[in-house]
């Protein structure tokens, strides 16, 4: 007992230094050995410890301390309980997983936090290989968090579970997970490949590629920008997106947009010079449109601290869900495009600290709410609430395999095994996810109203606009 341990730097002990060691000093050296014995006993596991000292070492009881597990999920995750509304009050049985296998790519089959998948047929590019990636990382950065259960996965562009197909009691529709859905489709919607990487067309994954915007978006100031709205992309894919470019800026039309089509042959053979996303920050104004779907230009789009120009959508991701018109981008009215466009830009330059903090609020949304932490969290609870619905035991049929991160790198080349090296999650989480809100329609109608709130103003303001230009003229 040379070594004072600093428990017993009190007075009590202080005042005894004398060597004569009163009968206070005494009951503080036999309560310290029970102290000590006691630790040694929990340590040894004969005593249950209190519990947040319980857990998987130390590296837990830090994350309690940094971030308490009160901590509540971002606003988008809330739609989790509406995509599974359709089987809340039946569940899930192993039948209507198999009614999924139509259209799927592959099943995932996830036993013990091993995950498996039972493949059925490519899917365009690398999209099913990186999801599948994107499913393994999960299972590394929690492991031994993730429920047992089987999921179909449809890596095809549109949602093809259609609502009325399947609308009455005995209805039993096919749980089909996807990376985007709309209101009349009953597609859960899940993170894209492009989280991971897009090695076709050299985006790196995502964690990069917002440590890039963030550098990139320091460069040019918002009121230094070109006060234009800018699009670059490829008009082939859909009608709407040929639409667009007939606002373009020529000798006998102003809509102050910029728009330019993407050539990603001639671009991958000069090394993808012109497409640095980063390097895409420099107008005022952004816009997006969809393509055939829902499309993944979206959150690089939305990252650049320039005001979203959002074309209305008919389709939706994972996270648009928990963001509002006039405060994160403004609503295009996807009628009148052109005119839409001129009337956003111009109230945008009438008005740039408002148009700025609308540009920035949208920017800050991504950064925060979809930072990869969190876009894992959103995988962990919507898979966690699925498999709470399913009412059968999940098994791993004969013909799958299983995912290891050495097999799938080794099987990979070029981009595509240097975006899983850089993606690949080395370490454990050593937070807990962040706290679910529990189903609250309520919410949601509020959000929902909000919105169509934010749009009829837009659409008024707008309107009024061109009924004075017309009478002006
Ligand atoms: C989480 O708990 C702490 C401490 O009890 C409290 O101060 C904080 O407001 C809570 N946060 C939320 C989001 O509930
Ligand atoms: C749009 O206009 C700009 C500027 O005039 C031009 O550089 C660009 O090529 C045009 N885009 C298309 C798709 O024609
Ligand atoms: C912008 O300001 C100009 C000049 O004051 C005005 O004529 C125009 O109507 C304004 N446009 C919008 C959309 O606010």
């Amino acid at each position: 007992m040379k070594t004072r341990p600093q428990i017993f730097s009190s007075r009590s002990w202080r005042s005894s230094d004398n060597n004569h060691p009163t009968f206070r000093t005494t009951m503080v050296l036999i309560f310290s050995f029970f102290l000590l014995l006691l630790g040694l006993f929990v340590r040894i596991g004969w005593v249950k410890s209190p519990i947040y000292w319980r857990g998987k070492g130390m590296a837990e009881h830090r994350s309690n301390l940094y971030r308490p597990s009160n901590a509540t999920c971002p606003p988008h995750f809330r739609w989790i309980h509406e995509d599974l509304r359709p089987w809340r009050n039946k569940g899930i049985t192993k039948k209507m997983v198999e009614g999924a296998r139509k259209t799927a790519n592959f099943k995932v089959i996830i036993v013990d936090g091993r995950v498996y998948v039972e493949k059925y047929k490519d899917s365009i590019q690398t999209r099913d290989l990186f999801t599948m990636w994107g499913i393994l990382q999960l299972a590394r950065w929690y492991p031994g968090k993730l429920p047992d259960l089987e999921l179909m996965f449809d890596c095809g562009d549109r949602p093809v579970v259609r609502s009325k197909d399947f609308s009455g009691p005995l209805a039993d529709p096919p749980p089909l997970f996807r990376y985007c859905s709309d209101d009349s489709n009953l597609d859960i919607v899940f993170p894209d490949w492009s989280f991971w990487g897009w090695g076709e067309i050299n985006i790196k994954p995502w964690r990069k590629v917002l440590e890039d915007i963030k550098e990139g978006n320091k460069r040019t100031k918002w009121k230094e920008r070109v006060p234009f709205a800018y699009w670059k992309g490829n008009p082939h894919v859909d009608p709407s997106r040929r639409d667009l470019l007939k606002c373009n800026l020529t000798q006998h039309q102003n809509w102050d947009t910029l728009l330019y089509s993407q050539d990603w042959d001639k671009e991958s053979k000069e090394g993808y010079k012109q497409s640095n996303l980063e390097d895409q920050c420099t107008h005022r104004y952004k816009i997006y449109i969809e393509g055939w779907a829902w499309s993944v230009s979206e959150k690089y789009i939305m990252s650049c601290d320039s005001m979203t120009l959002y074309v209305k959508p008919r389709f939706f991701d994972f996270f648009i869900r928990g963001m509002l018109p006039l405060q994160h981008f403004w609503p295009i009215n996807d009628r009148s495009k052109c005119s839409s466009l001129k009337f956003a830009v111009e109230w945008g330059n009438n008005h740039t600290s408002q148009a700025q903090a609308i540009g920035e609020d949208g920017s800050k949304y991504l950064h925060e709410n979809l930072k990869m932490e969190l876009v894992y969290d959103y995988m962990f609870h919507l898979l966690n609430e699925y498999s709470k619905l399913l009412k059968f035991r999940p098994s791993i049929p004969a013909g799958a395999v299983e995912l290891r991160p050495e097999k799938m790198i080794g099987a990979a080349k070029g981009l595509h095994k240097k975006f899983m090296e850089d993606s690949l999650e080395k370490s454990r989480n050593e937070f807990e996810p962040c706290n679910l809100a529990p189903n609250d329609p309520t919410v949601l109608r509020e959000f929902q109203y909000k919105k169509l709130n934010a749009l009829k103003r837009v659409e008024n303001w707008e309107k009024d606009y061109w009924e004075n230009e017309r009478k002006g003229n």
